[in-house]
């Protein structure tokens, strides 16, 4: 069984993504191991509930230093001993020594076209506001493996989303959401599951 755990900080409609595909056949061999959530009234957690799958809650801010978080998410993470973490709309900065420990196992959603749109700041609606700012006709998102930059590790895939007139940040969040988030990211997840053990 290929075992996955999913951060996540909010409502959670990748991480339904993900279930939904598992639970239909179009994942196989695959378990969600435990959703990580960096907010306790996140809906994500609801969500994982609702397909009795366990959460745990680490808010950075109930720790005292960034290391003592640090530990205590690798810790949580560790128990678990995944072949993948997916970072399903996590808003925290992941600490560099998970980082080191899960080199080439860790994967992100990002909502453009990389390297359009991302960085420090690029999250969220702000990222659809400013493809809409620049008059861009064409955006999208894109899964990425991630290392210690911000949206900077290598491609896996990516989906084109075209922009149409009249559109508000909201309007095309929520189209490349629908036509691009919630299919290249269970996409990445079945293959990179598929995948010989050797080969992963
Ligand atoms: C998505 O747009 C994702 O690309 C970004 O955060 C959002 C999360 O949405 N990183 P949800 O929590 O999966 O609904």
């Amino acid at each position: 069984m290929y075992k996955i755990v999913v951060m996540v900080s909010g409502g959670g409609t990748n991480l339904q993504s993900i279930i939904d595909k598992i639970e239909s056949g179009y994942i196989k061999n695959t378990e969600i191991s435990c959703v990580i959530s960096s907010k306790k009234d996140a809906y994500a957690c609801i969500r994982a509930k609702n397909h009795g799958i366990l959460t745990e809650v680490l808010e950075k801010r109930a720790f005292k230093t960034n290391d003592d978080f640090a530990a205590a998410l690798l810790d949580t993470i560790n128990k678990y001993s995944p072949d993948l973490i997916v970072l399903a709309g996590y808003l925290v900065i992941v600490p560099e020594i998970v980082i080191r420990a899960y080199e080439s196992k860790i994967i992100n959603i990002h909502p453009s076209l990389i390297p359009a749109f991302c960085g420090p700041g690029y999250y969220g609606l702000k990222v659809h506001e400013e493809v809409l700012r620049r008059g861009c006709r064409v955006t999208g998102a894109t899964v990425h493996f991630v290392d210690a930059g911000t949206d900077t590790g290598p491609i896996i895939k990516q989906k084109a989303v075209y922009v149409k007139n009249g559109d508000t940040p909201e309007i095309l969040q929520k189209r490349v959401m629908e036509e691009a988030e919630w299919e290249i990211l269970p996409e990445t997840i079945k293959e990179l599951a598929g995948k010989p053990l050797n080969n992963r």
